[in-house]
């Protein structure tokens, strides 16, 4: 291996370490709390080229999250729930706002797609 070879290694070695120290305290970072219905179309889909739901969709469902999931509490982060836990959630808190079975379909299918989308940013190991 040549110098200049083992320097970029040790370079991109360190760069990692760096990372994992600062993305593993458990501090979320804010640019992903919310990710835009485009970033999520956007987004590589990854192993198992899952389906992804239309960018219509994520757009209204997102609005949904920020009008109506913050009436009678915080905003929850999608990261904080799996995507599995997202459906029955949007399900029964829709209920509760009151919204209209397309609006929880929305509702569902920003929440499930945003959760993955941060999740696999907050920690890419897993
Ligand atoms: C559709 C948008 C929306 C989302 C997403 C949402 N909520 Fe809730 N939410 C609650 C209450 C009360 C709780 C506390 C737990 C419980 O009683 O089930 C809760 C708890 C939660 C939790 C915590 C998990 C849990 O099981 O307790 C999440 C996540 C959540 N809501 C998401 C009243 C509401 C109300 C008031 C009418 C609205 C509107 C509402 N929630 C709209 C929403």
């Amino acid at each position: 291996m040549s110098v200049l070879r083992a320097g970029l290694v040790a370079g991109l070695a360190a760069t990692a370490g760096l990372t994992v120290i600062l993305s593993g305290c458990g501090d979320v970072d804010l640019r992903w709390a919310l990710p835009t219905a485009d970033e999520l179309a956007m987004a590589d889909s990854g192993p198992g080229q899952r389906r992804t739901p239309d960018t219509a969709s994520l757009w209204r469902g997102r609005i949904v999250a920020v009008t109506e999931c913050v009436g009678c509490h915080r905003m929850y982060r999608p990261g904080e729930y799996t995507p599995g836990q997202w459906g029955a959630l949007a399900r029964r808190m829709g209920k509760r706002a009151s919204l209209s079975r397309q609006q929880i379909a929305d509702l569902e299918a920003y929440l499930a797609e945003a959760s993955r989308y941060v999740r696999a940013r907050e920690h890419p190991q897993e």
